[in-house]
């Protein structure tokens, strides 16, 4: 089949190598010219596993092709995808502009039946305006040409998107439309393995359907956040709270670990912007404004709790930091919790001396060379001289290090563990200091951090 992907980020990208590795043929078309050129020389922008590899065998191929130019993606393909970004505006809500931009490109195009399908995370209603877009260009061009519109959102996970889309949980399409629901469930068929995960409803629902599985998700880090915030003030251990709650199938272990907050591209932007829409309709979000400001507040917990332990005396202080990425197996530094504290720090006049086995060229490109920040290419050389170590990610490479090492780099045995990677009674007994989330603080057993500190 013939298909045509308007956007070359994460969703778009993969969704383009993936439909094309099952036969398919397929265009991504992008305004960016250099991340084009990029592509066309085989450089895939962003770090994904599995993704570089797909992108060459299919490029290779020939099935595979990116371009500028919008006619020839319209001319294309059959499906017209659109997975361009959807950025929150000043209030809250998904700025549209990309989107309705190219379904106005699509329509200056079109000669024959097209199916537009809204990839992007797009709010209610969208798909209502990308009709009225469609319709508003072909009656300026003074043309009549059929076309539907599906909302067919995208749910996968930075770090395993490939994985996510070739074996798919579920694949929501919203349309009232019986052929573009056949075409879809055709060109979906090579993912739509074992059992059907194909679920078909109206186009709201659908759309609905994106904010509300982010939402939740989202909801469920909250309210550990918030249980492990209260666990520090009774003397209890989250860990084992999480372990206690997670037996019930009705509750489940996934996705109720305690941390830093959430960051990402997806959560705090689609929680705000479903809050954005409750209000647009005259509900007050009660809950959803809550998860969003427990994630606020945990951003900011482990740098109160370094505050605490410097006693307020941080300017000078230098700080191992190990993971910059908002979370593993990706390069993606958005709302990374790694930034609030960095700026934190640095806003304390502390230096900052980071390692990320992913992410450190991201973050060059978003803070650029300072003084106040060393990126080191080992998670050794980022303890050297440092007054403590914070753990932001929970890279596998962090999850087992040689302690001693640690304490002979460091100028003191202290530790900040935003992902709760270690075991406290352990960590005590080898004489560090060693704060985690939601967890009681064991006395070291040797001391000599207050000394040192
Ligand atoms: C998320 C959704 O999982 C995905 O289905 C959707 O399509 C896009 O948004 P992603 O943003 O890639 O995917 O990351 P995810 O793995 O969900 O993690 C989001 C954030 O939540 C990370 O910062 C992570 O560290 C944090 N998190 C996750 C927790 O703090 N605790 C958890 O238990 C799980």
């Amino acid at each position: 089949m013939r298909i045509t992907i308007f956007g070359t980020g994460y969703v778009g990208l993969v969704t383009g190598a993936c439909f094309a590795e099952v036969g398919n043929h397929v265009v991504c078309v992008d305004v960016d010219g250099d991340k084009i050129a990029r592509l066309n020389r085989g450089e895939v922008p962003i770090y994904e596993p599995g993704l570089e590899a797909l992108v060459a065998r299919n490029r290779a191929a020939g099935r595979l092709v990116f371009t500028t130019d919008a006619a020839e993606g319209v001319a294309h393909g059959r499906f017209q995808f659109i997975a361009v970004g959807t950025p929150p505006d000043e209030d809250g809500s998904a700025d549209l502009r990309h989107v309705l931009a190219v379904a106005g490109t699509i329509a200056e195009h079109m000669e024959d039946f097209k199916v537009v399908v809204d990839k992007s995370t797009v709010p209610v209603g969208t798909a209502d305006r990308v009709r009225e877009t469609v319709a508003a260009g072909l009656a300026e061009r003074g043309t009549q040409v059929p076309f539907a519109v599906v909302s067919n959102p995208e749910f996968l996970k930075e770090g395993a998107a490939v994985e996510d889309f070739m074996k798919p949980d579920r694949v929501i399409l919203g349309t009232d439309d019986e052929r573009s629901a056949e075409l879809l469930r055709a060109l979906y068929a090579p993912f739509n393995r074992n059992h059907d995960r194909l679920i078909v409803m109206d186009v709201r629902s659908a759309e609905l359907t994106k904010y509300a599985a982010n939402a939740m998700l989202a909801t469920k880090i909250s309210f550990m956040n918030e249980l492990a915030n209260i666990a520090d003030r009774v003397g209890a251990d989250i860990e084992r709270v999480r372990i206690g709650i997670g037996s019930d199938p009705r509750i489940g272990y996934h996705f109720i670990y305690p941390g830093a907050g959430y960051g990402g591209s997806c959560f705090p932007k689609d929680v705000k912007a479903l809050a954005r829409t409750a209000y647009d309709v005259d509900y007050t979000p009660q809950l959803l404004q809550a998860v969003e400001d427990v994630n606020d507040r945990q951003k900011h917990y482990l740098f109160s709790r370094i505050r605490e332990h410097f006693r307020g005396e941080l300017a000078g202080r230098t700080f191992a930091l190990w993971g910059l990425a908002f979370k593993p197996n990706t390069d993606d530094m958005r709302e990374a919790a790694s930034r609030r504290l960095m700026e934190s720090l640095w806003e304390a006049g502390a230096r900052v001396q980071a390692h990320d086995p992913k992410a450190m060229a991201e973050t060059r490109r978003v803070y650029g060379e300072r003084p106040e920040l060393a990126l080191v290419d080992s998670p050794e050389a980022a303890l050297e001289g440092a007054d403590a170590l914070v753990i932001l990610t929970e890279w596998n490479l962090f999850r087992s290090p040689d302690f001693e090492t640690i304490r002979e780099r460091l100028s003191a045995p202290v530790i900040f563990d935003g992902r709760n990677l270690y075991d406290p009674e352990i960590l005590a007994g080898l004489g560090f200091h060693y704060y985690a989330v939601g967890r009681p603080l064991r006395a070291p057993a040797v001391d000599g951090a207050e000394e040192r500190a």
